[in-house]
């Protein structure tokens, strides 16, 4: 007890001399009320003098936000091919979108379940009959998304299909990403994601991506991978067949990003539950939610699950609207279109350094262009990125040699051409500059090991 006590008064210490520190470079409240006049550089000098190091970002610092427009504190101008990870499919700062954030936040922000509010009913409704679900349980983020859907299975797997207690499974891809907190981070065989974070949850089983050996979770991480022909269908009679559920994480697939309202409307598959977020708040504000019919849905009684923000009236007025945008200016098919000229275009990227891109792929506007390691080294997709930035577009490397290119849905075909030909120019003009420049050990290949259930090996 004395030395817990003696370890907070150290830590309490160490916490204020930060503080200390951090005010000495310069004061708090100064520094804030003088953001908008500071330099990308003091900006980003900042996040790492008083923010976790829990990224690594292309060192590029968001401003402002127009559709497929980016400028930095600097006035220059970007492209977006990232959508903050697909969350901006409608385009940075939609006006309706905004409109309905800004009427909404003059009204009423938060009620809580505590009590009904006048705007989380229409939105349940409108999302249920555009998804023919029956019903649908509001969240925030995706990651609560997934809880809430692993959460649910196992509880319908108990009340309906009488698992004994404590022994419900949840299959899921090797590969796949579906959030960070602890419950989610359990069914990953990435170990940069479990390593040091032990103990994950029991109650989970990985299978390889693609074989029809089992899977309940679909993997999205499109376009890193890209489901083989007929898997899905195959995972859906698989289910059927075993009264097994079929969850699918459309999270980041989902709402018109692969050319299709769902990214499993490729097969034409309905799963038994389908987790949505991101784009369901146009990058306006965090909604997720989890899709169900009755029989799952009510498996869950009042407190049982819930957050105090979902289903909160603002999130609800935002989701609607992103919802109705994606609809009225026909995202879906304009993701379709643009996805394939796109890839057109870097199918001719590929032909003119056919030894440095190994494949282009994806589906609609979410795009990997897949760069052999050897051919790049000692360069990585990393470092691609950041000339791609140069050259004004903001793309992310996935690994050390994809880069996804995930632009808004409202991106022009002019914009399209402009990074495939800043592709080109990279590939030309500087890749061979930074293989003279970069000195760096050969990396050692990271193969992802993991024992299937969970275990950190
Ligand atoms: C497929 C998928 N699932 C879940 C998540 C987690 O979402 P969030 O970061 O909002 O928790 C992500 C985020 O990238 C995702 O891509």
């Amino acid at each position: 007890m004395a030395a817990a006590i003696s370890r907070r008064g150290a830590a309490l210490s160490l916490a204020l001399a930060r503080r200390r520190m951090c005010s000495a470079s310069a004061p708090a409240a100064p520094r804030a009320a003088a953001a908008a006049a500071l330099s990308s550089e003091e900006l980003i000098r900042m996040e790492q003098d008083c923010s976790a190091h829990n990224y690594h970002p292309i060192p590029m610092v968001f401003s402002k936000g127009e559709g497929s427009h980016i400028l930095d504190p600097e006035g220059n101008k970007y492209i977006d091919f990232l959508s903050a990870y697909s969350a901006v499919n409608q385009g940075h700062c939609h006006p309706k979108v905004l409109r309905a954030l800004i009427e909404q936040a003059e009204r009423l922000t938060l009620s809580s379940r505590a009590f009904y509010n006048d705007k989380f009913p229409v939105f349940a409704e409108y999302l249920t009959s555009m998804f023919g679900y029956d019903m649908m349980l509001p969240m925030n983020t995706g990651a609560e998304g997934v809880e809430t859907a692993i959460k649910l299975a196992r509880k319908w797997g108990y009340e309906k299909k009488n698992i004994p207690k404590n022994e419900a499974l949840i299959v899921s891809c090797c590969g796949c990403f579906h959030g960070r907190t602890l419950g989610v981070i359990s069914m990953s065989c990435d170990n940069d994601a479990t390593r040091g974070f032990g103990p994950l949850v029991p109650g989970h089983l990985k299978v390889d991506f693609g074989d029809i050996n089992g899977c309940l979770l679909q993997r999205a991480g499109y376009p890193s991978i890209l489901p083989p022909d007929g898997y899905l269908k195959s995972v859906r009679d698989l289910c059927s067949r075993h009264n097994i559920l079929m969850i699918d994480d459309e999270i980041q697939t989902g709402i018109a990003r692969t050319g299709k309202m769902l990214a499993c409307d490729w097969e034409d598959v309905r799963p038994d539950m389908v987790i949505l977020g991101k784009a369901l708040g146009a990058g306006v504000v965090p909604v997720s939610a989890v899709l169900a019919d009755k029989d799952i849905m009510l498996c869950i009684k009042p407190g049982e699950h819930g957050s105090t923000f979902g289903g909160n009236p603002l999130a609800s007025a935002v989701a609607v609207a992103s919802l109705k945008v994606i609809k009225d200016e026909g995202l879906v098919q304009r993701a379709a279109d643009l996805g394939e000229e796109f890839r057109n275009q870097l199918q001719k990227v590929q032909q003119k350094f056919p030894h440095i891109i190994r494949e282009i792929r994806g589906r609609g506007l979410l795009n990997a262009v897949d760069l052999s390691n050897k051919a790049l080294y000692p360069a990585s997709a990393y470092d691609i990125c950041i000339k791609l930035k140069e050259r004004g577009i903001l793309a992310k490397p996935t690994h050390d040699t994809i880069i996804r290119l995930a632009p808004p849905l409202s991106i022009s075909s002019e914009e399209l051409a402009e990074a495939s030909k800043a592709l080109s120019d990279v590939f030309e003009h500087d890749l061979p500059q930074m293989q003279k420049q970069i000195k760096k050990p050969e990396s050692e290949a990271k193969t992802p090991v993991c024992d299937r259930r969970g275990r950190d090996l």
